[in-house]
């Protein structure tokens, strides 16, 4: 990899201020000093340093977003604002898009990653990874709902796979447990039962709970313990 690549992947420097670095000596590779951009490193294996620090490099991001209602989760849309336009300043060169979808009035926890294996492992219905949805409802959910949902409801032509439901006591909601990912399940799932969605959060993803002190709009990377969990969950056959 390029020296000035480098150090726009990792949101250091620009390529000119990279440029602008290289000629005031303030980067070195493996203890001399750098003579140009263009330099070719191997970002695991050399040690590069800034002002005499030495520069991180993770070769993929992981970040989780707290997705408010009113962006697509997409990397570009003609028209609406996409979730990757509230990927802070140091990521935008990434390249990160979402893993998986949450309809663009769906709030709560969304990955935002550029490691495409993981993502694609994630969301495979093979892994079964679960998904807690908490939701509101305009009338009560019916007094069957829980074995319905449980049963694997029908919606069209497609059955759902079992999903667990924990009704509020005034049955006006409650959060639901789902490990697959169809199009607009909760909605639907919801609408058949005779009681359309008001709102809808998701609150967990693969077990790892929405951070609480994370507000609405923002990002903040994950810590070595939730992706080492994420990457268990992508190995297993079956999470549940
Ligand atoms: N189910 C839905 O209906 N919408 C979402 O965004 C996620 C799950």
């Amino acid at each position: 990899m390029r020296l000035d690549k480098l150090f726009t992947t990792v949101g250091l420097l620009s390529r000119k201020e990279c440029a602008a670095a290289v000629r005031r000596g303030r980067i070195t590779v493996n203890g001399a000093v750098a003579k140009a951009p263009d330099l070719a490193v191997d970002p695991e294996g050399d040690t590069v340093t800034l002002d005499g620090e030495r520069v991180a490099y993770a070769r993929h991001a992981y970040l989780w977003l707290n997705k408010p209602k009113g962006y697509v989760s997409a990397t570009e849309d003609g028209r609406l604002p996409v979730v990757t336009e509230l990927v802070p300043p140091e990521y935008a060169r990434r390249g990160l898009f979402p893993c998986g979808r949450l309809d663009r009035d769906t709030e709560g926890l969304l990955l935002l990653t550029d490691d495409g294996p993981l993502t694609h492992a994630l969301l495979s219905p093979k892994r079964g990874v679960r998904k807690v949805y908490r939701f509101t409802t305009e009338v009560p959910l019916p007094a069957d709902a829980e074995e319905r949902l449980l049963g694997g409801m029908m919606l069209g032509e497609v059955t759902c796979r079992p999903a667990l439901l924990s009704p509020n006591a005034d049955r006006l909601g409650g959060t639901v447990t789902l490990t697959e990912g169809k199009y607009h399940e909760v909605k639907r799932m919801m609408a058949a039962l005779g009681a359309p969605l008001l709102s809808l959060e998701r609150i967990a993803f693969a077990d790892i709970p929405l951070d609480p002190t994370l507000p609405r709009g923002a990002c903040r990377p994950l810590t070595d313990g939730e992706l080492a969990h994420l990457k268990r969950a992508a190995l297993s056959a079956d999470n549940n």
